[in-house]
């Protein structure tokens, strides 16, 4: 609490509330449970880092630590030590834990992308990798992204060619896919987790995401009508300060309410780009425009029943997987206030 005062102090911004506080203030006026953040263990020897993320949010996601080559780095042997790390954090704040990933095409260690397996070997390892996650962290996390970015970015919008895409029948010899396969070993393995399916370019259902965006509704429409298990869908929106399709994501997480599932804003992050990606000139009516789209996005989740989730993809300037100078999070390099968290907090204590 001593660091909050002190960015209220530099910022003149009222710091007399944190996101995760307004959250609980309204918790009987909207559905969103959550205003999370992505951390990285590896900054948690940083003060500032531990003490801004679990002052302001009430749930966090470990960016890198939980991911397939982290957890499997070689065949068989499990090493949770740096996941474990975030989940800890996450209890010893008391905020929630969101796993990501247990399966993803890319970033996998080398001897799985370059192994001589067939198909029934690779159902064997998926199946293990995720029974063995979610087994170790039953009950301690609220929800886990189960399948990551499976869906090609162009029509007709197959799945992506990747190592998993190797499975073409489940132990039983029966036609299945690798989103199938992870998601029953999943419910069987931990049968109270909520189990999501996450991607990209997906946020909206109208725009210029719309055809990526419809792929994924009928591929999880499909999986619910086979009878797949699954509880939500993560929407990343690592977007711009631009962004201007709230209405297409609105539409886009009500019809997935439609189909009872839950809908987490996973990943956003808000790069300045006046000029289109990141040719930006970054300036007070910038971070104005980037504040005031932080705010109508995190209403759009607090308006919207099915968006029990608010996250960005970290939360300061000072760690963020996009490049130096693109601004693209809540608080600055310094851990100060940006415009956006007073924009957030206007939101939160206004609702
Ligand atoms: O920690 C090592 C360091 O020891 C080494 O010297 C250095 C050399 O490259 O690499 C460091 O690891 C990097 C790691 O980030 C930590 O910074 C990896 O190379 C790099 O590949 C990794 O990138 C991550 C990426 O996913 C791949 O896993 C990004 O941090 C992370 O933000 C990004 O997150 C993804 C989501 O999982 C899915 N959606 C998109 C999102 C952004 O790309």
């Amino acid at each position: 609490m001593k660091l909050l005062l002190a960015t209220s102090i530099l910022t003149g911004v009222s710091g007399s509330e944190t996101f995760r506080d307004a959250l609980s203030n309204i918790s009987g006026k909207t559905t969103t449970k959550y205003v999370g953040a992505a951390v990285n263990e590896g900054f948690f020897d940083d003060a500032h880092y531990k003490e801004t993320s679990s002052d302001y949010y009430n749930l966090v996601t470990a960016e890198n630590s939980c991911k397939f080559s982290a957890v499997q780095k070689t065949q068989g042997t499990f090493d949770f030590a740096s996941c474990d790390q975030v989940a800890q954090f996450a209890e010893d704040n008391d905020m929630a834990f969101r796993g990501h990933n247990t399966c993803w095409g890319v970033y996998n260690p080398s001897w799985l992308d370059n192994g001589n397996f067939t198909s029934s070997d690779f159902v064997g390892i998926l199946e293990n990798h995720v029974t063995t996650v979610l087994d170790h962290y039953q009950g301690k996390a609220v929800a886990w992204d189960i399948v990551n970015e499976a869906i090609s970015d162009s029509a007709p919008y197959d799945f992506k060619a990747n190592t998993w895409n190797n499975i073409t029948a489940d132990a039983d010899g029966i036609n299945t896919n690798y989103i199938d396969v992870a998601f029953r070993a999943a419910r069987k393995a931990d049968p109270n987790a909520k189990l999501f399916y996450n991607d990209y370019n997906v946020a909206s259902s109208q725009g210029w995401s719309q055809g990526k965006s419809d792929a994924m509704y009928n591929m999880v429409k499909s999986m619910l009508d086979r009878g797949v298990p699954i509880d939500g869908v993560g929407l990343q929106m690592h977007v711009g300060t631009g962004y201007d399709l709230v209405d297409g994501v609105i539409a886009n997480m009500e019809r997935y309410g439609a189909l009872g599932l839950e809908v987490h804003i996973t990943e956003l992050d808000l790069v300045c780009s006046q000029k289109n990606g990141y040719d930006c000139v970054w300036s007070d009516d910038m971070e104005q425009q980037q504040g005031e789209l932080y705010a109508t996005l995190l209403k759009a989740c607090l308006d919207t029943d099915a968006c029990t989730n608010f996250e960005t993809w970290g939360f300061t300037d000072a760690h963020s997987w996009l490049e130096d100078g693109t601004h693209p999070l809540p608080f600055d390099e310094n851990y100060n206030q940006k415009k956006a968290v007073g924009s957030m907090l206007d939101i939160l204590t206004g609702y």
